[in-house]
C-alpha cells in the first residue's frame, strides 16, 4: 500500500515527447520524477485531464496528498477543489507563479504552496525582450507581408522603429523585471523606469546605471517611479512583470491604458488576467496601442473566441506578438524546474521540510513572500 498519492498535471507531449526526451514538462516524461516518487513509497498519478466536473483532476484531488502542476497548462486549484481535497498538504508549482491556486483558501487550510523560484526567469526575460523587439521592429506585420511573397517595404516600415532612444518601463522589478532592464541597456534606450512597491537595492540600480554610462555614455538611465499612471504616461514600451493577485487582476484596463502614450507597445509575459482582454483588443484595434504581445492568456488554453487571437491595427496589419505560454518553458527551464520540483518533494518525503525559503509562497496559514504579501498596495 502506498503512503499517499501525488497528482501530477502536465501538458500533452504526444510525438514530441518521444522525439525530444528533454521535454521533461510533458505528461509522458513526468518531470523525470516517477521512479523517485515510487521509491519514496508514494503513488504517482499523471494526467492532462484538468478541467470540468468530470475531469481526472476533479476526481483524484479528493485523495491526493500532493498536487504538482505548471503555469503553462494549469490545473486551477480552486477553493472548491481545495475544500474537497481531504488529504492535501502540499501544492507544488513546477515553474514560477502560483496564481492558479486559490492562495487564500490554501492559507485557510494551512497548505504549503511552493514553486521553483528563479527556475525560468532568464527564459522569460529573453522572451519579453524578444517580444519588445518584435513589436518595436514591427515584425508581426513584416513577417505577414513577406510570407505573402509581397515586397511592400512601406507597409512594414510605416510602423517600424528602433529601441534605441525609446523609454521603457517595467511594472515589477523582481527577478524577471530586473533581468529585462539589464538586457535592455545593450539597446541604448533613452530612459528606463520601474514601478514596484519594493525598492531595488541601490547596488542593483548602480549596476545598470554604471553599465549604461560605460557602454552608452548615458547617466542615471534607471529610475523608480512612484505612480503607475505616471510611469506608463512616460513610456514607449511597458513590460509587465509582477505576479497576478487581487491588486493586479485587470490592472491594465481601459482607464490605465488611457494614460499610456498614443502608439505605445504593451508586453505581458507575467499573467494574462493582469490585462483586461477586451480593453487591450480595443486599444490595438483603435490604434491607441501599436501592438500587444506576450505569452500568457486567461484562461489557458484560451479557447477559440479570445480577444487576443485578433489584434489588428486600424491599417489592417497585425499588432499581435502573442505566443502560447512558452516563455518559461524552454528545455533549459524544464530541466531546472524538474530538478527543483524533485528537491521540494525530497524535503517533504524526508519530513525535514527544509524548503528553500525563496520557493515558499504560503506556509502555516500565511504568505511567505512579499511578492504576494503586500497585496493591498497598488
Ligand atoms: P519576483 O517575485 O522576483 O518579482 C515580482 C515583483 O513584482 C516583486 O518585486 C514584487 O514586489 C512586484 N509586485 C508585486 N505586486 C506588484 C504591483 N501591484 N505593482 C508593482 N509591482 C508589484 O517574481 P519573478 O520571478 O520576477 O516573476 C514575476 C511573475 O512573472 C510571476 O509571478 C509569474 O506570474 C510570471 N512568470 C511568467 C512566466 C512565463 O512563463 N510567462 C514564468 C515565470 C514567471
Amino acid at each position: 500500500m502506498s503512503k499517499g498519492k501525488v497528482l501530477l498535471v502536465l501538458f500533452k507531449g504526444g510525438q514530441h515527447a518521444i522525439e525530444q526526451k528533454k521535454l521533461l514538462g510533458c505528461a509522458e516524461n513526468e518531470l523525470g520524477i516517477r521512479k523517485f516518487v515510487e521509491e519514496n513509497g508514494y503513488e504517482l498519478v499523471t494526467t492532462t485531464d484538468k478541467d470540468g466536473p468530470d475531469s481526472l483532476v476533479e476526481k483524484e484531488i479528493e485523495e491526493a496528498e500532493i498536487v504538482i502542476t505548471t503555469p503553462f497548462f494549469p490545473a486551477y486549484i480552486t477553493r472548491e477543489r481545495i475544500e474537497k481535497a481531504k488529504n492535501l498538504k502540499l501544492c507544488i508549482t513546477a515553474g514560477v507563479g502560483s496564481d492558479h491556486i486559490d492562495l487564500n483558501a490554501a492559507n485557510e487550510k494551512k497548505l504549503t504552496v511552493a514553486e521553483v523560484t528563479g527556475s525560468n526567469v532568464v527564459s522569460v526575460a529573453e522572451h519579453a525582450l524578444m517580444t519588445i523587439l518584435n513589436l518595436v521592429r514591427n515584425y508581426p506585420s513584416a513577417h505577414e507581408i513577406a510570407l505573402k511573397g509581397e515586397w511592400d517595404i512601406a507597409a512594414a516600415a510605416r510602423d517600424e522603429y528602433d529601441i534605441e532612444g525609446k523609454v521603457v518601463g517595467t511594472v515589477g522589478a523582481g527577478r524577471i523585471g530586473y533581468r529585462i532592464l539589464e538586457r535592455l541597456v545593450a539597446f541604448n534606450p533613452k530612459k528606463l523606469y520601474y514601478f514596484d512597491y519594493q525598492e531595488l537595492p541601490q547596488s542593483a540600480v548602480d549596476k545598470i546605471n554604471q553599465a549604461s554610462k560605460l557602454f552608452n555614455g548615458v547617466d542615471n538611465l534607471l529610475e523608480r517611479v512612484e505612480s503607475l499612471e505616471d510611469m506608463v504616461s512616460k513610456c514607449d514600451v511597458v513590460t509587465i512583470n509582477c505576479p497576478l493577485h487581487e491588486k493586479t487582476k485587470g490592472l491594465f484596463d481601459k482607464k490605465l491604458i488611457s494614460h499610456m502614450k498614443d502608439g505605445a507597445w504593451l508586453v505581458n509575459t507575467a499573467r494574462g488576467a493582469i490585462c483586461n482582454a477586451e480593453d487591450v483588443n480595443e486599444a490595438v484595434k483603435s490604434g491607441k496601442l501599436l501592438g500587444y504581445g506576450g505569452d500568457v492568456w486567461y484562461p489557458q488554453p484560451p479557447g477559440p473566441n479570445h480577444p487576443w487571437l485578433d489584434l489588428t491595427r486600424p491599417n489592417g496589419f497585425s499588432g499581435n506578438a502573442m505566443t502560447q505560454h512558452i516563455s518559461g518553458c524552454s528545455l533549459d527551464s524544464e530541466l531546472r524546474y524538474s530538478l527543483g520540483t524533485k528537491s521540494i518533494l525530497e524535503s517533504y518525503f524526508t519530513k525535514k521540510f527544509d524548503y528553500r525559503p525563496q520557493d515558499l509562497i504560503v506556509i502555516d496559514g500565511d504568505y511567505a513572500t512579499k511578492a504576494y504579501g503586500e497585496r493591498n498596495k497598488k
